[in-house]
């Protein structure tokens, strides 16, 4: 321990320069397993978000709003899990699980940069379908390229601002150790549980620009779920209701779960049971939705998977005529 804090005596205070992040270090034996399933679920993670990505920008049949989102969503997991996971990797193999004093803070604002931006390109991502569905016929004009632009650029800059607010007031609070963060990434709540001076306007403010970050989106969402659901149940046609609506409901479930999970551990009030569900429930919106989220939006889609198809076709009998120089393409 002692190795970790570089002590600075100054009036009676220590001052913390380090953090140390448990993780799961409550869980030595599993350390291995868990190292293993993270590793793919990244590799999983950042492979199919670039494929997804490539894809939307390589064929110009997917030159449309919503697979623009689409591969903006992609570009965006891919940041957003690379905020969190590799240094998590790193602790899980090694015994040391220190993150200096500004790389905490860094983890913290790029975090929450990007989990907001998330939830604002998922609310576009819900209002362009609910154009698409509702007002189809007005879909080209509402949908222009000027407004399609806005919207997918609105969504970074409202991420860069509000966690900046946060992650600024959070450094400058005061920090005399213990220095143990239990959470795998530096995290809100738990950096406040180490806080020995005035925490509330921090508790305050974090609650105010949580809530700015994740209530606008969720109702634009939710609204836009509800209007296209009950634009789904007055189709006549019994399979092409049946269609919509499970393409409808695996968007639904994904963001249900993103959002469900995130106002948990960021809105409802800080109780010790809840407490040790946190670090179960943070899994889901730092690691499960970045993996699960372009796939279910892109592989549930003809489209997205008509073009994926096409460009395999080109490489594969490229591959089989030309052998091991594949890898030059
Ligand atoms: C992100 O959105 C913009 C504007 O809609 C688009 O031009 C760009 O191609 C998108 N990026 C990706 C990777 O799809």
């Amino acid at each position: 321990m002692e190795q970790f804090v570089m002590k600075k005596e100054r009036d009676n205070e220590t001052l913390v320069t380090e953090f140390i992040l448990l993780g799961f270090k409550t869980l030595p034996e599993l350390q291995t397993p868990i190292f293993v399933i993270f590793l793919a679920i990244y590799m999983v993670t950042v492979a199919g978000n670039i494929l997804i990505a490539t894809a939307v920008l390589a064929d110009h049949r997917l030159h449309k709003p919503m697979y623009f989102f689409l591969g903006n969503l992609s570009i965006l997991e891919i940041c957003y899990t690379s905020t969190t996971l590799p240094k998590l990797l790193a602790s899980l193999l090694s015994e040391y699980h220190g993150i200096s004093f500004s790389g905490c803070f860094l983890q913290f604002y790029f975090f929450g940069c990007f989990a907001c931006t998330e939830c604002y390109l998922l609310s576009v991502m819900s209002y362009d379908r609910y154009v698409a569905i509702c007002k189809p016929l007005h879909y080209v004009t509402l949908m222009n390229s000027r407004l399609c632009v806005q919207l997918s650029v609105a969504p970074w800059i409202i991420g860069a601002v509000l966690p900046a607010i946060t992650a600024f007031c959070a450094s400058h609070l005061d920090f005399c150790g213990p220095n143990e963060i239990d959470h795998f990434i530096c995290d809100y709540t738990p950096l406040l549980m180490l806080s020995c001076g005035e925490t509330q306007q921090a508790e305050m403010l974090m609650t105010v620009v949580g809530f700015a970050g994740i209530m606008p989106p969720l109702i634009l969402t939710l609204t836009s779920y509800a209007c296209i659901i009950n634009t789904i149940l007055k189709i006549p046609s019994n399979s092409c209701r049946k269609k919509a609506f499970s393409t409808c409901s695996s968007h639904l479930i994904v963001v249900t779960i993103f959002y469900g999970t995130l106002i948990i551990v960021y809105m409802l009030p800080n109780t010790d049971t809840l407490r040790d569900l946190n670090k179960i429930f943070s899994l889901c919106y730092t690691i499960l939705t970045p993996m699960f989220n372009p796939f279910i939006y892109s592989l549930r889609n003809r489209d997205f998977k008509q073009a994926l198809t096409k460009a395999f076709s080109k490489f594969v009998p490229e591959r089989t005529m030309e052998g091991n120089q594949m890898h030059q393409n």
